[in-house]
């Protein structure tokens, strides 16, 4: 077997982020170096210990879990209670975690990784708000160009906003951070809404991780009939989009995945539009493509690839 390819996972756990995380941790082609937890969907004190929560149901207590910054770079945290429940992670009852939160600061771990890793071989998957990687790249601008890559779920262009008319959460919730790194030159892959809200369970799919047998099945099951409800209620459609999970889908196989290489702003002003990924996918602005923006998903393929990992669990 190959090498496997080094991964830090940047998060804010989130039901959907769970289901990434148990897709990396149970997937042999990855070695999760560590998992920087970062406010969003919940407080930090919540992502924090949903991240080491989830990695013990992976049976992975071993799995070094820093806490990040605990909001924005500049504005005030935004967070998403009403989709993922007030714990984050409602849906399934796991038990309070026994593994420790590791003693450094996300940014810290960042920094000092990515200096010590060879450069070009660790990836970052970002899951959550770009806080904590934009905090690291302010703050020690010689890391990037050392990572292989970023590939992020975040944004939204054809398929609009999910927070507001015009931003994905991500992206809205500290849209300078966003800005940061979509301009730090850092090859990157983009995950919008574009292409996660074609990534939607159905019952066969939810009833299929449910008939593993397993904590680990039953939990994604759980998680995932919690996550619908949000978007069935809002979009008036059966299934629950799986954002997070086409970050390590893509990393696994890639060609899962279809878009076009283009350039991404981030609105950081516009009084309706603050956090929008401006996507120039006509290439009119004459501005370098900066980003891989996806849109197109082989939905039975990536389903195929979760079930068959979290069986593994
Ligand atoms: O807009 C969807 C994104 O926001 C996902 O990452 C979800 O977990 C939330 O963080
Ligand atoms: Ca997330």
């Amino acid at each position: 077997m190959t090498t496997p390819r080094k991964i830090i996972i940047d998060t804010d756990p989130g039901q959907d982020d769970a289901v990434a995380i148990l897709l990396a941790l149970a997937s042999p082609e990855l070695e999760v170096l560590g998992i920087t937890a970062v406010a969003g969907n919940v407080p930090l004190s919540l992502t924090q210990r949903n991240a080491r929560m989830i990695c013990e149901l992976a049976g992975r207590g071993d799995v070094r879990v820093f806490a990040g910054c605990d909001g924005p770079m500049v504005r005030r945290l935004i967070t998403a209670e009403h989709v993922h429940g007030k714990s984050g992670l409602d849906g399934a009852d796991l038990p309070e975690p026994e593994m420790p939160l590791a003693d450094r600061h996300a940014v810290d771990f960042l920094i000092d990784t990515l200096r010590a890793e060879t450069p070009g071989t660790v990836t970052l998957c970002v899951l959550g708000p770009l806080t904590n990687i934009a905090t690291a790249f302010t703050r020690a601008p010689d890391i990037a160009s050392r990572l292989e890559g970023i590939v992020l779920m975040g944004g939204a262009y054809f398929e609009v906003g999910n927070i507001t008319p015009a931003a994905e959460f991500n992206i809205h919730v500290d849209p300078e951070a966003a800005e940061i790194v979509f301009r730090a030159g850092v090859p990157l892959v983009v995950m919008p809404l574009d292409v996660t809200h074609k990534a939607l369970t159905d019952r066969s799919k939810v009833e299929a991780f449910r008939a593993m047998g397993t904590k680990a099945g039953a939990a994604v099951a759980g998680w995932t009939d919690f996550f619908e409800r949000y978007d069935k209620q809002k979009y008036g459609q059966e299934g629950a989009p799986l954002h997070d999970p086409c970050v390590i889908a893509y990393l696994l196989q890639p060609g899962l995945f279809t878009g076009r290489h283009v350039n991404v702003e981030i609105e950081t002003r516009g009084e309706y539009t603050l956090g929008m990924t401006v996507a120039d996918w006509w290439g009119v602005s004459g501005r370098p493509a900066n980003a891989m923006f996806m849109g197109g998903i082989d939905r039975e393929g990536f389903f195929a690839l979760l079930t068959d990992r979290i069986g593994r669990l």
